[in-house]
């Protein structure tokens, strides 16, 4: 009789006992009588040992037979072994195919990331996927945790909607029985009705956007959490949304160390964002901060510390090669890692220093009244080590719906979280506005239907209160937190222009 089946992550506490193990072949190694092969099931990898003088012959075949994600059982005692992840290795008295896999099209080898994606079904069980998983889903449940505890109401916002929130050019439009729909922008105009039902709500959804441009930033389909609070003005707005990431930073890095080792995210650089407050700036002090001298001179630092990096770089890279012919088979496999990690950098090292020049130019040239590219939002947050909050931008790059300033009608209430690291705007939203014939006129005025929005009006003819809210983007927040250089990877199955398979 088999003895229960754990997850490899409880391993470490039944060191001594005799486990059952239920999973899939990650990787295999041989000896002389010896197989070693590496078992994930979804919480954990461990090494198993198999040793030919120890198990049936049938187990000891399937230890042969067993290729890369061939799914087996294993019957074996855990053994304490510092030197494995996890700290334990299964010492095998049985093994059991229970489905031999066929050659698999991923390898340990390096791929190219259009193959893999065309196979994210399968790359999905990849270690470095794996931990972005994990983090995502701890995220999620980090949201949710503030503002449940908090007193919010999750509200699910619909997907099929009638009218446009964030402009009209990125809509997916499709025929509902007759009438024009779209697929939702966001789901705020709705949430914004439930808060005067509730108080307090969020919503937590996927919305879509057609994006025309190819960007790492832009996904057509992503995950939206959208609070909105009836009393609310933008200082508290910007209060909550701190208080947002604060919390999930804190989260991520106390409960998420292996996954983030795993992806080698540099935590030190987050840690800063575990500390509030997160600095403030209205939209025209961030264009001040970004055409200054200030901000040339940081790039042209920047720029030469790039090029230092390149020639020390080179220089090991060269040198390393010099003593390839005459090294050891030990110090080989050595430098072969390390060319590769110095490749890695060298690329990214030459990609900024593509970038910087043209980061420099977009900068100084920057007019007042312009939305912040990508590349004026990277280059801002240089200045800063946790993420800025920018408030009362121009009111004609932002949305209809946005309160203006009482201080200067130019300017809308709306404010952008932005995230270091280059990670640019997480977080947008703002302050609404509560007047219903200001409403009418930016409803007409950014050429939308009028009577698309007739029920939304209501919340201005019944009981309007002075409200707030934003968007969190959640593969946004997931790239930024686990250190990703494209949204793709930050959801299981992305969506992209070109991308709707698998
Ligand atoms: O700034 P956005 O467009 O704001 C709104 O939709 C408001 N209605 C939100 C509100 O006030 N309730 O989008 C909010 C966030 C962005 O900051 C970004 O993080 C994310 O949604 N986002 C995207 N993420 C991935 N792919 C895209 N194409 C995205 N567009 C926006
Ligand atoms: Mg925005």
């Amino acid at each position: 009789m088999s003895a229960p089946h754990r997850p490899i992550s409880a391993l470490a506490e039944q060191v001594g006992q005799t486990v059952t193990l239920k999973g899939w072949v990650y990787n295999t190694r041989y000896g002389k009588g010896l197989a070693f092969v590496e078992v994930r099931d979804g919480s954990g990898i461990v090494q198993v040992v198999v040793s030919e003088e120890e198990v049936s012959a049938e187990a000891w075949r399937a230890a042969q037979d067993a290729t890369q994600e061939s799914a087996l059982e294993v019957v074996g005692t855990v053994v304490e072994d510092k030197r494995q992840t996890g700290g334990v290795e299964v010492r095998a008295t049985d093994v059991t195919l229970v489905s031999l896999a066929e050659p698999y099209p991923i390898t340990p080898k390096e791929h190219g990331v259009e193959f893999l994606m065309d196979r994210r079904h399968l790359w999905l069980r990849s270690r470095r996927q794996w931990a972005i998983a994990r983090v995502r889903n701890r995220i999620i449940m980090s949201i949710h945790a503030y503002f449940q505890e908090d007193g919010f109401i999750q509200m699910d916002a619909p997907i099929l909607t009638g009218n446009a929130v964030e402009g009209t050019s990125t809509l997916f439009e499709l025929d509902y029985f007759d009438e024009p729909a779209y697929l939702t922008q966001s789901g705020q105009l709705h949430g914004e009705a439930m808060a005067m039902a509730h108080g307090k709500i969020y919503t937590f959804g996927p919305t879509f956007r057609a994006e025309k441009s190819k960007t790492r930033r832009h996904l057509t389909e992503f995950w939206m959490i959208e609070p909105e609070m009836a009393f609310h003005d933008l200082a508290m707005n910007m209060e909550v949304a701190e208080g947002l990431l604060q919390r999930i930073v804190r989260d991520a890095l106390a409960d998420c160390a292996d996954e983030l080792e795993i992806l080698e995210r540099d935590t030190s650089a987050l840690e800063a964002s575990t500390a509030t407050p997160y600095p403030r700036l209205s939209y025209s002090e961030a264009v001040e901060l970004l055409t200054s001298e200030k901000t040339q001179e940081m790039l042209r630092a920047e720029e030469a510390d790039r090029q230092r990096e390149k020639a020390e770089l080179e220089e090991e890279r060269d040198a390393n090669a010099a003593r390839y012919g005459q090294a050891k088979k030990g110090e080989k496999r050595r430098i072969d890692a390390r060319r590769i990690e110095i490749d890695k950098r060298l690329a990214q090292i030459e990609e900024d220093l593509r970038n910087l020049p043209r980061w420099m130019e977009s900068a100084a040239s920057f007019e007042w009244g312009a939305d912040f590219g990508g590349s004026d939002e990277t280059v801002l947050t240089r200045h800063f080590d946790r993420p800025i909050i920018v408030h009362r931008y121009p009111a004609a790059v932002k949305a209809f719906y946005m309160k203006r300033d009482p201080e200067d009608d130019r300017l809308a209430l709306g404010m952008d979280v932005l995230a270091p690291e280059g990670y640019g705007e997480i977080i947008g939203g703002g302050e609404r506005a509560t007047d219903l014939e200001f409403l009418r006129e930016q409803v007409e005025a950014h050429g939308l239907p009028e009577s698309a929005f007739d029920w939304y009006f209501d919340l201005r003819r019944y009981g309007s209160v002075p409200h707030a809210g934003f968007g969190l983007g959640l593969e946004r927040t997931i790239s930024w937190v686990c250190g990703l250089q494209h949204l793709r990877e930050a959801i299981p199955f992305p969506r992209l222009i070109g991308r709707l398979h698998p």
